[in-house]
């Protein structure tokens, strides 16, 4: 018999949570549904049932992503989309996904984001790649900063940290374009408050805050460090967890901080923005050595009017766009008017300039990924010459799009 696929009751969230936790192989079977009441919200919460057994799972929450011209607009973040292994590659994954974004449209959400465990699982379903992020390693004995910072640092103690980081990163996000709101248990869990069970123990770290000459918080950075000695000589690595910054004066302070600290001799820092300051924050900025550049937040847009509209645009321009949608969900031509104090995108009967499939406007959709390079590995084609052109300008943003909010 084909598994049914619902949202779950009250009663079904432990059963759902230890599916959850065997999708990501983690054998825990430790009841925490109280804790995750109060977060989930079931009318979200997908599962597959084969019998009275749960077998694939699937949830979202509503959250603001920032829209390039730090526009917020209420999209679908998914998360925790898993198959039991007794029951994977029979399709339950697709239908869960596909139930959710019907779903996610007729809640009036017009584009579903998530971050894909591998790179070839949600193309199929319309998802495109749409930010990155890169890892940075700096050997503090060999540069230092070329300006140090009038901003003061301190440490404080994880309570104080919570409430200052979740207040500077709302200020920040608003105008990050690819970040997202942060519910309130992100904090919880993300800084160890809240232990779930599904998550591997929050490592303990110290906490510190810059502040401009005002008092006001400008800056935070959560951090560990691994103490290592080589035959007697210090050589210990500091982990950065979160850097959050306000301006270069809380960049300058924070890092300055980091790289000055005694006994370390390498700071590392992972999900950091591809245009990262840092570099030319140092006397030597090839000692910040990128790695893992990489993918981080993926799009699917389920509603091309509402998504295209809810963005400004680099230059002003007009597109006829057909988007093909293998689901069904979007299929059709839309004409795009849109610069940078406004847009309107409707449904359009006229020729098309560039035809693309959804998950090339979900790469294009915060200016992460230019349309014409897409164009060339044959993710979009040009209809009308100049087109791919005038319409990557329109679609490009002043700094590349960052998100660094795991879910
Ligand atoms: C990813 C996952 C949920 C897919 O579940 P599933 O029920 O097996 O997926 P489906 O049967 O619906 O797959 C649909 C299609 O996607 C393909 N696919 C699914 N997962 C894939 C993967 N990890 N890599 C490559 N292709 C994948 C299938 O081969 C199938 O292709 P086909 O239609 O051409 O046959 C499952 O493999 C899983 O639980 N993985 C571990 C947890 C995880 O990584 N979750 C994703 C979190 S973002």
């Amino acid at each position: 018999m084909a598994a049914e696929i619902r949202t779950i009751t009250s009663d079904e969230l432990h059963p759902w949570s230890v599916a959850v936790r065997r999708g990501f192989l983690n054998p825990s079977d430790v009841d925490d549904s109280e804790q995750r009441r109060a977060f989930l919200p079931l009318e979200r919460t997908w599962g597959a049932f084969d019998g009275d057994r749960i077998v694939a799972t699937l949830r979202s929450f509503p959250v603001e992503l920032t829209m390039p011209g730090a526009i917020p607009l209420t999209v679908s973040a998914v998360t925790q989309v898993t198959t039991t292994a007794t029951h994977r590659r029979r399709g339950l994954a697709g239908r869960l996904v596909t139930a959710e974004l019907a779903a996610c449209r007729d809640r009036g959400e017009p584009v579903s984001i998530l971050i894909a465990a591998e790179w070839p699982i949600y193309g199929r379903w319309g998802y495109g790649p749409s930010t990155e992020v890169q890892s940075f390693s700096v050997d503090t004995r060999r540069t230092a900063l070329v300006e140090t910072s009038s901003a003061s640092v301190e440490f404080v103690d994880l309570t104080e940290f919570r409430t200052a980081a979740a207040e500077l990163y709302e200020r920040i996000r608003v105008r990050q374009v690819g970040e997202i709101s942060r519910p309130d248990w992100f904090w919880d869990v993300d800084l160890g408050i809240v232990q779930l069970p599904t998550r591997p123990e929050v490592p303990r770290a110290f906490h510190v805050l810059a502040r401009d000459a005002a008092g006001s918080v400008i800056g935070a950075v959560r951090y560990r460090v691994e103490t290592t000695w080589e035959a007697m000589l210090p050589a210990a690595t500091l982990t950065v967890d979160t850097l959050l910054s306000a301006g270069v004066q809380a960049d300058r302070a924070l890092w300055g901080y980091l790289l000055s600290v005694d006994l370390v001799t390498e700071v590392t820092a992972g999900d950091r923005p591809v245009d990262e300051v840092l570099p030319w924050l140092l006397t030597d900025p090839r000692r910040a050595r990128a790695s893992k550049r990489h993918d981080f937040l993926w799009c699917r847009v389920v509603d091309v009017p509402a998504a295209l509209a809810a963005r400004r645009y680099r230059v002003e321009g007009t597109v006829v766009l057909e988007v093909i949608d293998h689901q069904g969900l979007v299929s059709g031509r839309y004409e795009l008017t849109g610069g940078p104090n406004g847009a309107q995108c409707g449904v359009s009967t006229r020729s098309p300039d560039i035809s693309m499939p959804v998950s090339t406007l979900g790469a294009a959709l915060l200016g992460g990924y230019s349309v014409r390079q897409l164009a060339r590995a044959g993710q979009a084609e040009e209809h009308r010459s100049g087109a791919l052109e005038s319409t990557d300008l329109m679609f490009s943003t002043a700094a590349p799009p960052w998100s660094s909010t795991w879910f």
